[in-house]
């Protein structure tokens, strides 16, 4: 393990967000998590510290569904701390039903892509300023199931469908991380993508039918299988990317829970890449001007 001392992980009060603050905390980091809920935070970081011992937690509030909140958070975070070494953009999840949010963004798009590429772009000078700093993006194996261009149709007006929302966005969210690892290189900060597998958390547990309709016939067994799926588990690779001196100077890089994973050929086309970038750098300016009016 390196001597990792300051990591933000984003959406970490419950899920596999919060076993990966707690490993973390445990091998001795300064560990801010964030989420929506005061009282399910205060809980979170009480656990944590008697978990691990470790007194150095601390919780900021945001949420990720929202590009001005994000930046909120991280113009908090910039104005309290010189640098960052670790930022774990963990927070994601689907909405089954489709939903626009208040800043006129598909719901499942917003704390999957948009949101991690504003927090990250807003952070990237502490970053930088980290003798490593480490960027882990928390994906899932779904990004496969999107078969068209991940950029058309991005409000999802006409059928939507939970599964294949959350699968564009994370899709998304890949092509970004392997844009922003090239934009980097000459730096020495990382950025890696990770599935970290199936895990039973609040997440998964509001998933209902219509989120998959392929699984419906099959829904008992789904739900069984969920339920024996780890969170502790899943939390192993975000921790892995984040602390292990065995990925130190690996970017760009996709990792299917601890094994690193080829991507198919058709997401290295830089144009598509560029593609990515253009919008959540579109999207990032947008909402900079109207939080800054
Ligand atoms: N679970 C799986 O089977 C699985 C599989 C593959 C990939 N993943 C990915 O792994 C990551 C973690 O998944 P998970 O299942 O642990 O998620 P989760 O159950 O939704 O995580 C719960 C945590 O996220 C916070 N949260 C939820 N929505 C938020 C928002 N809009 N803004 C800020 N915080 C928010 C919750 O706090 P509050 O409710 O207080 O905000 C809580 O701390 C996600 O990116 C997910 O897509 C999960």
């Amino acid at each position: 393990m390196n001597t990792m001392k300051k990591a933000l992980i984003t959406g970490a009060t419950a899920g596999i967000g919060f076993h990966v603050a707690q490993e973390l905390a445990i091998i001795g980091a300064q560990v801010i998590i964030t989420g929506r809920n005061r009282e399910r935070a205060k809980q979170a970081v009480d656990t944590l510290r008697h978990l691990s011992g470790n007194q150095r937690i601390e919780f900021l509030p945001a949420d990720a569904s929202s590009i001005s909140s994000t930046l909120q958070l991280a113009r908090q975070v910039s104005a309290e701390h010189e640098h960052l070494d670790v930022l774990i953009n963990n927070v994601g999840g689907l909405f089954v039903d489709r939903q626009v949010t208040t800043e006129g963004f598909e719901a499942t798009l917003v704390p999957n892509f948009l949101s991690p590429f504003a927090l990250t772009s807003e952070l990237l000078p502490l970053l930088k300023k980290s003798e490593q700093g480490r960027i882990v993006n928390v994906v899932s194996s779904a990004f496969g199931m999107w078969h068209d261009d991940p950029l058309v149709a991005l409000d999802f007006e006409e059928d939507y469908q939970g599964l294949q929302a959350y699968a564009r966005a994370k899709l998304l969210n890949l092509l970004w991380t392997l844009t922003l690892s090239r934009r980097l290189q000459d730096s020495s900060v990382t950025v890696n993508a990770t599935n970290p597998g199936m895990a039973w958390t609040p997440g998964t547990q509001a998933l209902t039918p219509q989120a998959v309709p392929a699984w419906r016939f099959i829904w008992p067994l789904v739900r069984l299988m969920q339920k024996r799926a780890s969170p502790a588990k899943a939390a192993r690779s975000s921790v892995f990317l984040a602390s292990a001196e065995a990925v130190r100077g690996i970017s760009g890089a996709y990792f299917d829970e601890m094994k690193q994973n080829d991507l198919p050929a058709h997401l290295l086309d830089p144009e598509l890449q560029k593609r990515v970038w253009d919008l959540g750098m579109r999207v990032l300016n947008q909402q900079r001007a109207l939080t800054e009016c």
